[in-house]
């Protein structure tokens, strides 16, 4: 089983940004330590963030013809990208959208999110674990 693991914006400032919110892992070890444990059940992940939505989208776009599943972080895009909700409405594989913070738990405006809307899921608030949690989410019984 192959899933893309897609990034969104500021999500390359991990460790760094608002540790606090965030936590102190890098994007880095965040995606090495997730790859490790994929692989243990057999499961192929690849990566990709950008802070560009057009990039984004592309990804999700061809992502259908590679990946059984998409986990995606969209970012502050989450709040406001009718483009990407779209682009995951449009296509045919499973989205879970994850976030690291607990979004319902912060300031009003972000406690809505657009792209959920067309995600089979959505994870938030369990820090770097909520990715697992979507791989398994999608990798089912
Ligand atoms: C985030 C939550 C968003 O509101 C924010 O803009 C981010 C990160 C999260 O993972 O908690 O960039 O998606």
């Amino acid at each position: 089983m192959k899933i893309l693991i897609l990034q969104g914006p500021n999500l390359n400032l991990l460790g760094s940004r608002e540790p606090d919110i965030y936590g102190s892992e890098s994007l880095e070890s965040l995606e090495r330590n997730l790859r490790e444990w994929a692989a243990e059940q057999s499961i192929e992940l690849e990566f990709f963030q950008s802070n560009r939505e057009a990039e984004l989208l592309e990804s999700l776009h061809s992502a259908k013809d590679n990946f059984e599943g998409i986990v995606f972080n969209p970012g502050a895009f989450t709040h406001s990208s009718i483009a990407l909700r779209d682009a995951i409405a449009a296509i045919s594989i499973p989205v879970v959208e994850v976030h690291l913070s607990e979004i319902q738990g912060r300031e009003s405006w972000r406690r809505s999110s657009v792209t959920a809307q067309a995600c089979s899921g959505m994870i938030s608030g369990m820090g770097a674990r909520g990715y697992r949690l979507a791989v398994l989410a999608l990798k089912g019984p």
